[in-house]
């Protein structure tokens, strides 16, 4: 990948820092997908989701009580979009760092299919993958199947419906996650930002969280945007075409 001198010399920057950093984990968000070909939410992108359609409408509580086929045959139209996607360059070039954990707001799992092993990736906004009971007393869930859309259906277990095990809007995040989460964000030495317009709380406070604990704060996004003044070094560009050429040959680990 050809880089103006200023972005190389920015590279070099964000490589030596690396290379110095102990403790490494990545925050992402939908622009680490981008490249496969889903869509972002918030992104300048005419296709990004929440451009199109109404996220009160879709991925709320309210949403799917008012209205429950509309928000599952919404959940599966975007399954059927991950069923024909593949890890893009970026995903592989983290998945080459098996040491590394992966804290992501993406409820995809292309981390996962590009090789880096589940228990390195940290779900902050749960799993597209699964459905789960929408009574919080049940813990039933259950995989699907993204190729064939699963209805709108009663928890086999106590009769409540079934929906997409996804944090929706104004839900608490999972508790174990969040904590691990927080708890790493707070022993770094570097946080590698990529692909998030760090928007949405609590999930985007991790940033702020691994600064004032002493990490240095590296952001990988094609545009400027407000956490900008949270990072160290800002790599303008693509996460596909950047991480490799940022990651090739480092062995790095997240935890001593
Ligand atoms: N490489 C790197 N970054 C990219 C790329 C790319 N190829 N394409 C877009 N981006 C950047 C955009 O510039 C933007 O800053 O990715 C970011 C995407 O931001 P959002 O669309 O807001 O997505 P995200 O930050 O993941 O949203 C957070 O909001 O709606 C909720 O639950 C949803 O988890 C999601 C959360």
């Amino acid at each position: 990948m050809e880089l103006d001198p200023e972005k190389h010399a920015s590279l070099l920057q964000a490589r030596e820092l690396l290379e110095r950093s102990q403790r490494v984990a990545v925050f992402s968000g939908s622009g680490l997908s981008a490249e496969s070909g889903l869509a972002t939410f918030r992104n300048p992108d005419p296709d990004a989701l929440w451009s199109r359609f109404d996220p009160t409408e879709l991925a709320s509580v309210g949403a799917f009580e008012a209205h429950p086929e509309r928000v599952i045959d919404w959940y599966n139209w975007r399954r059927s979009v991950l069923a024909g996607v593949r890890p893009n360059a970026a995903h592989l070039a983290l998945a080459a760092q098996p040491r590394m954990i992966q804290i992501t707001q993406n409820v995809d799992n292309l981390l996962e299919q590009a090789g880096v092993a589940p228990q390195q990736v940290y779900h902050l906004h749960g799993s597209i993958l699964h459905d789960r009971c929408h009574n919080p007393a049940c813990e039933y869930r259950e995989l699907v199947q993204l190729e064939k859309p699963s209805p709108l259906r009663a928890c086999p277990r106590c009769g409540a419906r079934l929906r997409p095990a996804v944090v929706w809007f104004g839900e608490i995040l999972p508790e174990q996650t969040w904590y691990q989460a927080q708890r790493l964000c707070m022993t770094l030495d570097c946080l590698l930002v990529v692909g998030t317009s760090a928007s949405v709380y609590p999930a985007a406070s991790l940033i702020t969280l691994a600064r004032r604990h002493g990490s240095r704060i590296i952001v990988v996004d094609p545009n400027p945007r407000e956490t900008d003044g949270a990072a160290d070094i800002h790599l303008v560009g693509m996460a596909g075409e950047i991480l490799p050429s940022l990651l090739d040959g480092l062995d790095l680990a997240s935890t001593p």
